[in-house]
């Protein structure tokens, strides 16, 4: 998969570069081609000769070289790039990243790169949840660029927390997954439903659920780094979603998410609907808060649009619809019945009774049913991991929706 991709890779000063040998070796196994630059600093940490012999390249960190009078084009290298991959990425090198400050040949080089930028940060717990250094990891994702996260653990400080530097393996796998799903839907247009929704009772309360909405906004990021043009209508959560091609629409009630939905679901090419909406709503919201002077209260509630069969009665041949289902029991049933119900194309079903799926968590576990009869199971993974695979399923059911046609 990674014959011939050209990846280039900045080290910057952290203690997690002794790691990075093992991603080259990786890498070139794959038969990548793999050019690295380092910064000074980094060159205490690991050996330019131990990278140079790995990755068959010289290895660059002067434009010129002092002895030779070598010019080593940052331009050139750039450009050469199919794609950029920071690791370990320190704070100062982040902080330069996101304002332009070009003080060293991997800056110069990272500002002519026009390929697609991944980082992988490397740092004290501190360090990494200081606000300057949230702001920008923040603010380089807005820029496209993509974040590989750092995990949680013991950290070189003797600290223990968030800022341990993705393992070699995890990011030489999300490279192979950015070239297997890179332009899969490009110039596609995906709608999103995610999160819960919230039925007022009164200014103050609400009737809602657990969701978090994790798996939608996952979804809508997968697709988006797979080139797709995404609306994301988002009910009452707590995420972020700062993401390039993807547009956000806060809503809160499923009234409101019904019509968000409906007013952009004629242009779009998938529908995904992975929100919980909440089924029933107060008949009426009081206009002033509650009060407890009685000893009970009668609460009406009336049902809410199903906005997933409302989209599958509108769809046509040419749309692909997928829905979410939920269940604690006779799971497989109510998802089939769900499917045929509502006229979707695909349904996912998570079960409460699996631990580490459903609400919140930050893995999950699905089974996918079709229209045309066929049973998928994903194992458990994490919800980033389940999202990049479910869309290449939805890549490949999509294709033999047309090849059908
Ligand atoms: N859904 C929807 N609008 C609703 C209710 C559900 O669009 N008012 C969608 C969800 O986004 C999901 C699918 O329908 O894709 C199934 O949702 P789920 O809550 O599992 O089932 P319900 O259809 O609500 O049925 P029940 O609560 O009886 O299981």
């Amino acid at each position: 998969m990674l014959k011939g991709k050209k990846i280039l890779i900045g080290i910057t000063g952290s203690i997690a570069a002794y790691k990075i040998p093992l991603l080259v070796r990786m890498l070139v196994k794959e038969n990548a081609e793999v050019k690295i630059v380092m910064t000074d600093s980094a060159r205490d940490f690991v050996s330019p000769l131990t990278l140079a012999t790995l990755s068959k390249n010289p290895v660059f960190s002067e434009a010129f070289d002092s002895i030779t009078g070598q010019w080593n084009s940052h331009v050139d290298l750039g450009l050469w790039a199919d794609l950029f991959l920071i690791t370990p990425a320190s704070a100062n090198t982040l902080a330069k990243m996101t304002h332009g400050i070009a003080d060293n040949y991997l800056l110069t080089v990272y500002l002519s790169a026009r390929c697609p930028v991944f980082f992988a940060p490397a740092m004290d717990v501190d360090m990494y949840q200081h606000q300057s250094t949230k702001d920008n990891i923040r603010k380089l994702v807005q820029r496209g660029h993509h974040l590989l996260a750092p995990t949680s653990g013991e950290l070189a400080s003797g600290l223990c927390g968030e800022g341990r530097m993705m393992e070699p393996e995890a990011i030489f796998n999300e490279i192979r997954r950015h070239f297997r799903t890179k332009q899969l839907f490009r110039d596609k247009k995906i709608l999103i439903s995610a999160g819960p929704t919230y039925e007022a009772i009164d200014p103050v309360r609400y009737i809602g659920n657990h969701s978090t909405g994790k798996m939608g906004v996952e979804m809508a990021k997968a697709f988006a780094n797979a080139g797709a043009s995404v609306k994301l209508v988002l009910g009452p959560t707590s995420l972020r979603v700062d993401y390039p091609l993807i547009e956000v629409f806060p809503v809160t009630s499923a009234l409101q998410m019904y019509e968000a939905c409906l007013a952009f679901s004629a242009e779009a090419d998938i529908l995904v609907m992975s929100a919980a909406v909440a089924d029933y709503r107060p008949e009426k919201m009081e206009e002033t808060k509650i009060k407890k002077s009685v000893e009970s209260i009668d609460l009406k509630l009336v049902k809410n649009p199903d906005i997933l069969k409302k989209l599958g009665e509108l769809k046509n041949e040419n749309q692909f619809l997928a829905g979410f289902a939920l269940e604690t029991d006779n799971e497989l049933e109510n998802a089939w019945h769900k499917l045929n119900t509502k006229k979707a194309d695909l349904i996912v079903l998570n079960s409460l009774a699996d631990e580490g799926a459903g609400f919140g968590t930050d893995t999950n576990k699905v089974i996918c049913i079709t229209k045309d009869g066929t049973q998928r199971n994903f194992e458990l993974q994490s919800k980033r991991e389940l999202a990049h695979n479910l869309i290449q399923y939805i890549y490949e059911l999509t294709g033999k929706k047309q090849a059908n046609a």
